[in-house]
């Protein structure tokens, strides 16, 4: 049975591209003195091409090494990789759970329309997203259902608009 601790908290902040990950990710760092994983960010800064799936794998098991030790420590971290499929949050879930941490999962989501919208305005991707990919990822992307959000802890923050 999984089980949740005290103090170790895992945050999975799981959407499509554009759909608000690093601006919610952002405001509960800030708000709950957590530690933020954020692949783009480091490939940034390490001059690598945000479409190399390759290389984003390898950062993504280097930060997962490194929350793990964190949880260890009984500290909060975040993760945003986007975490499109159940599989892949099912192993995040199961491997805080083994280190006795508490699982949040936040999904968000938006009309593609909307995100096509927001990932032209941010201008992050060079070359931007296509809109023909964007469709297609729609289809790739596996929601949470409410039977798998049920197996996460409750968010110490639901609402950042409340207190
Ligand atoms: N809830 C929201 N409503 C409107 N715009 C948003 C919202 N969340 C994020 N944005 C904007 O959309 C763009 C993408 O947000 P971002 O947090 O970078 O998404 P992601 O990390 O999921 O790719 C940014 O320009 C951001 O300011
Ligand atoms: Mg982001």
């Amino acid at each position: 049975m999984e089980r949740s601790g005290t103090g170790a908290r895992l945050i999975i902040v799981c959407g499509l591209p554009s759909s608000g990950k690093t601006t919610l990710a952002k405001a509960l760092e800030s708000r709950l003195r957590a530690v933020r994983f954020c692949p783009d960010e480091w490939m940034d800064a390490l001059s690598l091409h945000l479409y190399d799936e390759e290389r984003r794998g390898k950062i993504e098991a280097l930060q997962w090494k490194f929350a793990r030790e964190l949880l260890a420590l009984g500290l909060t971290v975040i993760i945003e990789w986007g975490t499109w499929g159940r599989s892949e949050r099912d192993a995040l879930r199961l491997g805080a759970r083994a280190l006795g941490a508490a699982v949040e999962l936040h999904y968000l989501s938006a009309p593609a329309d909307v995100l096509f919208e927001r990932i032209q305005r941010r201008g992050l991707e060079k070359p931007p997203i296509e809109r023909d990919a964007l469709s297609r990822w729609f289809e790739t992307f596996q929601e949470p259902t409410p039977e798998e959000m049920a197996l996460f802890d409750k968010p110490l923050i639901a609402d950042l608009t409340s207190s």
